[in-house]
C-alpha cells in the first residue's frame, strides 16, 4: 500500500474518459484499490476516482460518513464502497445545489447542482454486481466520483460561478449568514 500523488485540475488524466476495467477481480486492481483507500484516508476525502491518482481506469471508491448522512432511507451512512465500471442513472429530473470540494481542486469549494435521486450499479472487487439507489449526500458523492471517469470536474457542472470560491472565504460568508455547517458537506 502506498499514498499516491493526486492529479490536479488541468492535468490531462482528469480531462479524458477513463478505460473500462477488464477484470474487476485481478490482483492489480485489488492493489490499486488499497492505494486509493490509503490516499483518500490520508487526504480526508469522502471519495476518490482512479484518474485522480493517474490511473486511467473506470473505478471509484467512496463512503458516506455518519455526519454527512441524512434521515432519508437511501442516504444512510455507507461503509467504504468500491465501484468498478459504474453506471449512474437519474431517477428524477429534480436537482439541488450543494457544496462540493475535490482533492484535485484543492482549496476551493463550489455549489453544484446534482440529481437528488439516482440508481447506480457496477462491480465490486469480488466481481459481484452492486446495484443501489441513493439520495442526498450519497447520490452527490457518487455523481461527483463517476464524473471523474468521464473527464468532468465539478466546476464544469456549475451553472453559477459566483458560487465558486476559496474554502475559507465561503466558510466565512456562510458563517455570517448563520449557515456554517454547509461548508463541511463538501464531497471528495
Ligand atoms: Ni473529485
Amino acid at each position: 500500500m502506498a499514498i499516491r500523488k493526486i492529479a490536479k485540475m488541468g492535468h490531462p488524466v482528469l480531462r479524458r474518459p477513463a478505460r473500462p476495467v477488464s477484470d474487476p477481480t485481478a490482483p492489480e486492481i485489488r492493489a490499486l484499490v488499497a492505494d486509493m483507500v490509503e490516499t483518500m484516508e490520508d487526504a480526508n476525502g469522502a471519495g476518490l476516482a482512479a484518474p485522480q491518482i493517474h490511473e486511467d481506469l473506470r473505478l471509484v471508491i467512496f463512503h458516506v460518513p455518519a455526519e454527512r448522512a441524512s434521515d432519508q432511507p437511501d442516504d444512510r451512512p455507507e461503509p467504504l464502497t468500491v465501484l468498478i465500471n459504474p453506471v449512474v442513472e437519474p431517477l428524477t429530473e429534480e436537482r439541488e445545489l450543494g457544496l462540493e470540494g475535490c482533492l484535485s481542486v484543492p482549496g476551493f469549494v463550489g455549489a453544484v447542482p446534482r440529481f437528488t435521486k439516482i440508481r447506480y450499479s457496477g462491480y465490486g472487487l469480488d466481481g459481484e454486481r452492486v446495484e443501489r439507489e441513493a439520495s442526498g449526500f450519497h447520490a452527490r458523492v457518487v455523481q461527483h466520483e463517476c464524473d471523474h471517469l468521464d473527464g468532468i470536474l465539478y466546476p464544469q457542472r456549475m451553472e453559477d460561478l459566483s458560487l465558486f470560491g476559496y474554502v475559507e472565504e465561503v466558510r466565512r460568508a456562510l458563517e455570517e449568514r448563520g449557515d456554517a455547517q454547509r461548508v463541511e458537506e463538501a464531497a471528495d
